[in-house]
């Protein structure tokens, strides 16, 4: 009889967001180079792809004020794909002039969430993208675009399926190559998950789908295990579960990584990062925002006898 995963990916893409994802939420400013010695750490781990920071308005997140800087000092490893938020066009002109890999557009399915995160509704977001997708097809850069709130909002509680496949479809038809399905709130299970999937692979290829799953509720790697299922293999996920939404009340840590890789590594599929230096990062991030974090691995890897990866 196949077994239960049988069908799961034997090689999957993590995306490491902790840098963005995780700094622009912390209270306390992370000094430039401590957030460049973060994302040479995360680099050292061998992760395949980095979201290094956000060319938003300083003004809304003066936590990355800093990107442009940040993303010049930081060393590139080769094979690494460095990549960072994208507003509008003068989010734009600072990403190229920081010269990196790849710009991620971002908006919500809700109206209510954009509105509070980037001051316009859906309809004006996306076209506020146009002009960004179009210079970024002419300069070659490839786009990735988070579709946000997918499987619940923190002002409109549900968010249908069906709206987030037609902001997935308005993403692809810019010419994104790579959209990312944010549970901003960590809303979602394994069954709101599956509907949600079922609705958007209709008509989105599933390798063009990742999923950034935040764990406000402890559900992300359940969430995880239904995406592998179903095909996807494309993870976002934030050293040492760092992470939230500024504009979305209750959005807390995203899966943490090196919780993501033990889980991939145990099952057998491959994702070619170094586990022992996930670590190290995830120490290193603990030490940067002063505070513990929501970690299994971490907490794990210093208990008594500290607690070894399991291999697949
Ligand atoms: P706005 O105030 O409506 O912008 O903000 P505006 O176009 O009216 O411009 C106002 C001022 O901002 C002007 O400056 C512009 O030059 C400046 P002033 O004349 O007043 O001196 N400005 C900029 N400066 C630098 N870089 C820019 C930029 N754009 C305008 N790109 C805006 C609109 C979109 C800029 C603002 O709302 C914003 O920056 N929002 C970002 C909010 C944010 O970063 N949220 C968190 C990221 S999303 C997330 O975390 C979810 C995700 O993880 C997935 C998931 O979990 O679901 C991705
Ligand atoms: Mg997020």
């Amino acid at each position: 009889m196949a077994g239960l995963f049988s069908s799961a990916p034997k090689r999957v893409k993590v995306v490491e967001v902790g840098a963005r994802d995780g700094l622009q939420n912390e209270p306390d400013n992370v000094p430039t180079h401590q957030k460049v010695a973060l994302v040479d750490a995360l680099s050292e781990a061998a992760i395949p792809q980095v979201e290094v920071t956000s060319f938003v308005s300083p003004k809304w997140i003066p936590q990355l004020a800093d990107a442009v800087e940040v993303a010049s000092k930081i060393t590139r490893r080769a094979g690494t794909i460095y990549s960072a938020l994208v507003p509008n066009m003068e989010g734009y002109e600072r990403f190229r002039e920081a010269g990196l890999d790849q710009a991620a557009l971002f908006v919500s399915a809700s109206e209510t969430h954009n509105k509070k995160n980037v001051n316009k509704t859906i309809a004006e977001t996306l076209e506020a993208f146009r002009p960004v997708a179009e210079a970024a097809k002419s300069d070659g850069v490839p786009l990735r675009a988070y579709v946000s709130t997918v499987l619940g909002c923190p002002y409109e509680g549900a968010v249908t399926p069906q709206k987030v496949r037609d902001t997935a479809l308005a993403l692809l038809d810019l010419g994104v190559a790579e959209l990312s399905l944010g549970d901003t709130i960590g809303a979602g299970n394994p069954a709101s998950l599956e509907r949600l999937l079922d609705a958007v692979l209709r008509d989105v290829p599933v390798e063009k789908i990742a999923l950034h799953l935040h764990d406000t509720r402890g559900t992300a790697l359940a969430n995880v295990v239904v995406g592998l299922e179903m095909g996807v293999t494309t993870f976002d996920a934030a050293i040492g579960g760092l992470g939230g939404c500024p504009y979305a009340p209750g959005a807390s840590g995203n899966l943490p990584t090196e919780d993501l890789v033990q889980l991939l590594h145990g099952m057998g599929v491959e994702t070619d990062i170094d586990y022992e230096k996930l670590i190290e990062a995830a120490r290193l991030a603990r030490r940067l925002v002063g505070r513990p974090l929501p970690s299994h691995m971490l907490a794990a890897s210093e208990g008594p006898r500290g607690v070894p990866p399991i291999h697949g």
